[in-house]
């Protein structure tokens, strides 16, 4: 009997292996396991046995019993992910149009932020980066600036509680570009400036400069307005002029604005442009040899000269936005027109 069992184990197992269906899983399931299984008639032999035999092949009956369920549900398992499998590479269709994500687009301040990057990297400037959070020595001291200059006060700069402050503005760079590299030195320094002003449409408490610094022997202010002319041109068009006042800073002497031509009416005289015919693009000047000697570079050998530009001020005359708290407010609408400009 026991010959019999084994033989029939086997014979069922081959069969299950044998199995590729979940239907033929079903059937042999039924003819093995089931009522009428041989495995079943071999139960109701166990009365042939002598009685103390009886136990040992219940036993052995049990533990076959156990083996077949297992390897039908193993190969039940199988057959199951083949098929999905199966069915997946079926049901793929490659040529089905895909999901199309919403996409979103840089900000303006963003774009042309980088177009002003792109103009100067192809002057042969590179790009330079400071800490917005800020020291007094470099936002202020090593600028030349007075301890009782107004631009000092509360009521301009945002302090922090630890003495530092909220940079002011990105000349801070320029020191500490001096600081670390000998002449020759030329480059620019894009970032954010805070200033404790109350929003209007042409302020914001928080702003973006770009600082431009060449160091070098020789340097005169002719290469300063020769710079500020090209950046114009590739910025705003080849017909934009550009001219520089008379100004002051503490951090360079001479000092000037710089204004160009009015991009909306050519220096004719509109609305942007106030009738003027200019726009002011923001201060420049000959690095202060008072500066240099802060940053331990000989004024007898070296000039320089520096400049700054607003560049929500540049990015609201190109793309025509008469407020700049349109760019901080960021509603969709204005952004979503931005879409597909890349940087
Ligand atoms: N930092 C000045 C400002 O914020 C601009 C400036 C930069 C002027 C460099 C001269 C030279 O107003």
């Amino acid at each position: 009997m026991e010959a019999e069992l084994n033989r029939f184990a086997e014979e069922a197992a081959e069969k299950i292996a044998q199995c590729s269906t979940p239907n033929d899983i079903l059937n042999a399931r039924a003819q093995f396991l089931g009522k009428k299984s041989m495995l079943n008639g071999l139960f109701a032999r166990l009365r042939e046995l002598p009685a103390e035999e009886r136990p040992a092949f219940g036993q052995l009956i049990n533990t076959a019993r156990g083996k077949l369920e297992s390897l039908l549900a193993s190969r039940e398992q199988e057959i199951k992910s083949a098929t999905w499998e199966a069915q997946a590479a079926v049901d793929f269709d490659s040529s089905m149009p895909g999901y199309s994500w919403q996409r979103g687009s840089f900000h303006p301040v963003s774009i042309v932020r980088r177009q002003i990057e792109e103009v100067f990297l192809g002057m042969g400037f590179e790009i330079a980066e400071g800490p917005e959070i800020e020291d007094e020595f470099h936002n202020f001291d090593a600028l030349n600036t007075p301890a009782d200059h107004p631009s000092r006060n509360l009521a301009d700069t945002f302090y922090l509680q630890s003495g530092k402050l909220l940079r002011t503005q990105t000349s801070t760079v320029q020191i500490r570009v001096m600081e670390s590299f000998k002449p020759p030195i030329r480059i620019i320094s894009p970032g954010r400036c805070y200033r404790n002003d109350k929003p209007d449409p042409s302020h914001s408490p928080v702003f973006q400069q770009v600082e431009a610094l060449v160091v070098d022997r020789g340097i005169s202010m002719s290469d300063l307005q020769d710079t500020l002319q090209n950046f114009a041109r590739a910025m705003f068009g080849p017909q934009v002029k550009s001219r520089i006042r008379p100004h002051f800073f503490p951090f360079t002497e001479p000092s000037a604005e710089m204004d160009i031509s009015c991009v909306n009416c050519s220096g004719a005289g509109c609305r942007v442009c106030k009738n003027s015919g200019w726009l002011e693009m923001g201060g420049a000047g000959m690095v202060d040899p008072a500066v240099f000697k802060m940053v331990g570079i000989d004024p007898e050998i070296y000039t320089g000269f520096a400049f700054g530009l607003g560049i929500e001020r540049i990015a609201m005359l190109k793309y025509d936005i008469p407020d700049m708290r349109i760019l901080f407010e960021n509603d969709i609408r204005m952004l979503a027109q931005f879409k597909g400009e890349s940087l």
